[in-house]
């Protein structure tokens, strides 16, 4: 097991978004889950802890212990398996009958307690059961803390497609807690590692549109210098890049919680990365997905004439040094039908074209309506195979 770093001040970001009556609130830090209970008059007494038996068995006693603090809580655990597709009816039905036999009201609390898998099911149980319950995420894996805990969406997938079934439900209280990635893989990390990159991809159009404000040196400039100082875990400068996810992604949902417009460009890599994800579920995580999507989506801007090859030098040798996938390897062939048939799912399908976010000539600057034809893309992959 890895050490965490030296970042133990507890950082709050709160913010407002406009379809919530109140805040949200994020509490950042190692030993973060400890401070739930200055959060405990906004939750009754009642929480279902969501998790996995392996999340479980290394730091259910320590999320324990912090609720126990709140006086009178009753605290019911339901641990999902390990190694088996989470988002799926069967799970959801399990948390349903489990709040049911477990009689929790509108009042009671949810807590997703695991990588995003756990945070998009339990979301959407939050969101459907009584009509909404109270929900606190508590995310376990660097994916999780900097991407998929915020933000509200959720989803399952359904018949093969991902993420069909969802709504958008924003968590009352976000806690990330350094502590629990500890005894997250390398290869969790790095997955972790693909969705930051995204972030730096698409800083400027975020920091052009909304309350963010780009530090001196851009994040694409820092992620940059940190791949070549064995940046990890232990890395002293962890929590401010995950605080930085965090604004980027806080200040878009502020903007568009919704998905109307802005918030679009959180896609970027995500178009192809869902059809490698679920062509290729056994070789690729989300992450690595992302990342190989990531790399199509700079080849499909350079196809289109609007940025240059530098730039997909550039990012390819950055998702290297983070051991990202950034080509399919000759055994994962597809075919355009079977690659057809994943992309018609993507839900930034309109009824005639796809919407791409497309990378411009400068890295951090995004087009993220960029409409194109099945046939359009077609030509294109057809270039890469
Ligand atoms: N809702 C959103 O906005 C959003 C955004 C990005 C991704 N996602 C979703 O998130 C999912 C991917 O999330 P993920 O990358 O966190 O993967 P994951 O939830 O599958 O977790 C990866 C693995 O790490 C294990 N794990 C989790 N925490 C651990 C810890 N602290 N120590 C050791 N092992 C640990 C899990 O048991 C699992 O085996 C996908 O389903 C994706 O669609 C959602």
């Amino acid at each position: 097991m890895h050490k965490p770093g030296h970042f133990d001040l507890i950082t709050n970001l709160n913010i407002a978004i406009p379809y919530h009556n109140d805040e949200i609130r994020v509490l950042i830090g190692n030993g973060a889950s400890s401070k739930i209970i200055n959060y405990s008059q906004n939750f009754g007494k009642k929480f279902l802890i969501i998790t996995q038996s392996k999340i479980a068995e290394l730091w259910l006693n320590h999320l324990q212990t912090s609720l126990e603090k709140i006086p009178h809580s009753i605290i019911k655990t339901l641990n999902l398996p390990d190694g088996i597709i989470l988002k799926d009816q069967k799970n959801l039905l399990a948390i349903y009958n489990c709040l049911q036999a477990n009689e929790f009201s509108k009042d009671d609390t949810i807590i997703a307690f695991g990588g995003g898998d756990i945070t998009d099911l339990t979301g959407f149980a939050a969101s459907t059961y009584l009509r909404g319950l109270n929900l606190i995420n508590v995310p376990t894996t660097l994916l999780g803390q900097i991407d998929a805990s915020i933000g509200g969406k959720n989803g399952l997938n359904w018949q093969g497609h991902k993420n069909v079934i969802g709504t958008i439900y924003q968590p009352q209280l976000i806690i990330i807690d350094l502590k629990y990635l500890a005894s997250l893989p390398s290869r969790e990390f790095n997955a972790g590692m693909a969705e930051i990159i995204k972030y730096s991809l698409i800083e400027e159009t975020i920091s052009r549109e909304t309350n963010y404000q780009m530090g001196p040196k851009s994040f694409y400039e820092v992620l940059t210098k940190l791949s070549y100082e064995n940046f990890n875990i232990n890395h002293p400068s962890l929590k401010d890049i995950i605080i930085n996810c965090l604004k980027m992604k806080l200040n878009t949902i502020a903007k568009d919680p919704y998905d109307q417009n802005i918030r679009h460009c959180l896609n970027l890599g995500h178009s192809f990365g869902h059809v490698f994800e679920a062509l290729f579920s056994k070789d690729f995580n989300h992450g690595e997905a992302v990342s190989l999507g990531i790399i199509y989506a700079f080849k499909l801007s350079y196809y289109l004439n609007q940025n240059n090859v530098e730039q997909i030098n550039q990012i390819t040798g950055l998702l290297q040094n983070f051991h990202l996938p950034i080509k399919l390897n000759a055994n994962l062939s597809f075919t355009w039908e079977k690659f057809a048939t994943v992309l018609k799912s993507d839900k930034k399908r309109s009824t005639h074209s796809l919407n791409f976010v497309l990378p411009l000539s400068k890295l951090g600057l995004v087009n993220y309506k960029y409409p194109l034809t099945l046939s359009q893309i077609e030509a294109f992959i057809k270039t890469m195979t």
